[in-house]
């Protein structure tokens, strides 16, 4: 892959919390990055963007949603790389899910492939797809060997347990692989599980937001949830080795240790006692708890060798929170 200095990548969602800090990244090693927002003039969104270091120079935003057909094509024109990671992930749990969640994720998600075949500079689509398109089946049991990218969630199981985010996200990565191998798209799926750690954007966005409600005295209760947890760090790493290294192919899990959100709680509490963090456990139906491990093999031979901690990862975020947000909120 040529990947001389200054080569043009395209990141679509850049207000979004991982993209930013992966353009952030690609800005420092270099390149000239095109990423795309619904309304590039909006400044409370896009502002932020602009302030990054050799973003005046090498930083271009253009206007695309995902769910118009055809808006991605100027965005990913003429690129080396195309970085998918626009999609919904806080979703109003009251609205229609296929109208919030489904129609974006998988509409979107051709929108962005089919613009990446009209352009022959692309050799590669690195996309951001998650662990929830891994780890929920029915046939799932605790003592079961670490989940590796060969298994997939079952969209019934998320069907059944109403998990709109996880369906989205298992139906949207299968069809890239087979849209991919149809058109000869050279695609690489990251698959991270919950993100956590510092976050540039000027209002907190998805996992950020989830976090900030569980901190801010406000939410009775923590989830029912047993998850892996990533640093932002970590993820961008992943997202940078999946473009920069020649033989990266297929999907990576990208996740550090599994925990559940009664042990995160504890943590916080212990290390931040001013923190006002709920201590009772909601009641949701079980079906996110189970216990798992993620298998790592894979990415750590690509050249993440080593993730860090879940303590690293608050500690990161809860700097970041009380710098921008976490007493004004
Ligand atoms: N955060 C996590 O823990 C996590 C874990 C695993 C995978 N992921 C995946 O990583 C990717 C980025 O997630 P994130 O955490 O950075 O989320 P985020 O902060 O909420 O960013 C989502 C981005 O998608 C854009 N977007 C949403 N709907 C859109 C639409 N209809 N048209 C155009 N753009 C749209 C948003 O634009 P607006 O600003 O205009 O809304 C925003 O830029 C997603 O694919 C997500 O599924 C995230």
């Amino acid at each position: 892959m040529d990947l001389s200095k200054g080569a043009e990548v395209c990141v679509t969602g850049g207000t979004g919390y991982i993209a930013s800090c992966l353009i952030q990244a690609l800005l420092q090693r270099g390149y000239k990055v095109r990423t795309t927002a619904r309304n590039p003039d909006d400044r409370a969104k896009t502002g932020f963007l602009w302030e990054l270091p050799g973003a005046t120079e090498r930083l271009e935003i253009v206007g695309a949603e995902l769910l118009e057909e055809g808006t991605f094509d100027e965005a990913v024109h003429g690129v080396h790389t195309v970085f998918h990671t626009a999609c919904p992930v806080v979703y109003d749990p009251n609205g229609d899910p296929e109208v919030s969640m489904l129609n974006p994720a998988l509409k979107g998600n051709l929108n962005v492939l089919r613009a990446c075949t009209k352009s022959h500079s692309i050799q590669r689509v690195v996309m951001t797809s998650s662990c929830s398109a891994i780890r929920y089946d029915h046939n799932r049991r605790p003592e079961d060997p670490p989940l590796s990218e060969s298994v997939w969630s079952s969209p019934e199981y998320c069907r059944d347990h109403k998990m709109w985010y996880a369906l989205a996200k298992t139906l949207a990565e299968k069809e890239a692989f087979e849209f991919a191998a149809r058109e000869g798209l050279n695609l690489v799926v990251i698959c991270p599980s919950f993100v956590i750690g510092p976050s540039l954007t000027p209002i907190p966005t998805s996992t950020v937001f989830l976090i900030l409600d569980l901190l801010r005295g406000r939410a009775q209760e923590y989830p029912n949830k047993r998850i892996g947890f990533v640093h932002i760090d970590d993820v961008v790493t992943a997202h940078v080795l999946a473009m920069e290294v020649p033989e990266a192919h297929g999907r990576y899990i990208c996740s550090s240790d599994v925990a559940h959100f009664g042990d995160i709680m504890s943590m916080l509490k212990t290390k931040y006692p001013k923190l006002q963090t709920p201590t009772r456990c909601s009641d949701m139906p079980p079906g996110d708890d189970i216990h798992h491990k993620m298998d790592t093999t894979k990415i750590k031979k690509l050249g993440l060798t080593e993730f860090k901690s879940i303590e690293q990862m608050f500690d990161d975020m809860l700097r970041s929170l009380h710098e921008k947000h976490l007493e004004s909120l």
